[in-house]
């Protein structure tokens, strides 16, 4: 991270007492994960998933008195969750803030939209959104700066991240081909599970970045994201004799503070064996719950992702679906507004 935005963390960590994160799909799945799952000392809050006031009047009543922070990231600037988040806070600010509130905002957009033009006239401070789609962006500044302001060691995410790239090359082939194999074996549904509920906003991420990148021209795997063991006292029935059209990534995440790890460990291993002789394809990663270990995973999903979407010939990248509904939405506002 460059010594500039070293300096703009530092900042809000030390003027402010929480950071109020506005941003949808990959502009804070990937942060939003690293928090839940790794230590943090400042809280970083995240609003603006959809439509719902009532969320943020009840996060607003619990930090009105401490000093907030508000960082809005879109790479468009323009996504509507994200406009009317910006909207509500925008009020609450100036009448917690007065005239000079815009001081207390940092935004992280691309170099045009609607949230460009609003930084540039209110001299809001910008970093510049790169140029890389959302749910790619977890180890860019979209990423690191809420991990780094609530206090985790990016420098070792991105460590971890870079990690022994040839040998991690090789396991990222080799993942992207299973899980193509299973495609193409008839499987439709891929179980994301996650052995502690801290990691189910990873599970989410993940999610999004393989539904969003593969599921198109009628093809792709639906993901399905699971905690254990709780989930297995409801889905493992149908993971061990539903439908066969599952196949199984397990996230094993040691974690040697919490005193039951051990039977949490006998649990995944027990559970990737059955499976395994139900007949359903697991891969199984093991990994310490540190900084270093999510890097080498962000890093590994997000290549294994583009690899497999070029074995299923699907764009990677692109999202038309999505914006079939925006230009739907978009089409209804305007029809409204006339
Ligand atoms: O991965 C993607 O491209 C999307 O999920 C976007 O991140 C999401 O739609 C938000 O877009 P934006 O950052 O432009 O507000």
């Amino acid at each position: 991270m460059e010594p500039k935005i070293k300096a703009m963390v530092a900042a809000i960590r030390r003027d402010y007492d929480v950071m109020f994160v506005i941003g949808i799909g990959g502009s804070y799945a990937g942060s939003k994960a690293a928090i839940e799952l790794l230590p943090t000392d400042f809280p970083v809050v995240f609003i603006g998933h959809g439509y719902e006031a009532n969320d943020m009047d009840r996060l607003w009543a619990q930090y009105q008195d401490q000093r907030i922070k508000l960082c809005i990231i879109s790479k468009s600037g323009q996504t509507f969750e994200v406009v009317a988040a910006l909207q509500y806070m925008e009020a609450k600010f100036r009448a917690k803030y007065g005239k000079d509130f815009t001081r207390h905002m940092i935004a992280i957009t691309g170099a045009e939209g609607k949230l460009r033009t609003y930084a540039e006239q209110h001299q809001i401070e910008t970093i510049l959104h790169p140029d890389v789609g959302g749910r790619y962006s977890v180890l860019t500044i979209v990423g690191l700066f809420p991990m780094a302001v609530a206090g985790i060691d990016t420098d070792a995410l991105l460590k971890g991240a870079n990690f022994n790239k040839s040998q991690e090359q090789h396991l990222i082939k080799q993942y992207a081909e299973a899980r193509y194999a299973a495609y193409q074996d008839g499987k439709r549904v891929e179980v994301m599970a996650v052995s502690m509920a801290a990691a189910q906003q990873f599970a989410d991420w993940y999610q999004q970045l393989f539904g969003e990148s593969e599921g198109k021209d009628h093809k792709g795997m639906w993901t399905s994201v699971l905690v254990y063991s709780r989930d297995l006292h409801s889905m493992g029935q149908f993971i061990q004799q539903g439908t066969p059209i599952i196949c199984e990534t397990i996230i094993n995440i040691k974690d040697p503070g919490n005193q039951l790890d051990k039977m949490n460990q006998i649990c995944v291993t027990a559970v990737a064996k059955a499976h395994q002789a139900a007949g359903v394809p697991v891969i199984k990663f093991d990994l310490e719950r540190t900084a270093y270990d999510l890097g080498r995973l962000f890093n590994l999903f997000l290549e294994a992702c583009v690899l497999y979407c070029n074995h299923l010939g699907v764009n990677a990248f692109n999202q038309p679906g999505v914006e079939t509904y925006k230009k739907e939405m978009r089409n209804l506002l305007n029809e409204k507004n006339n």
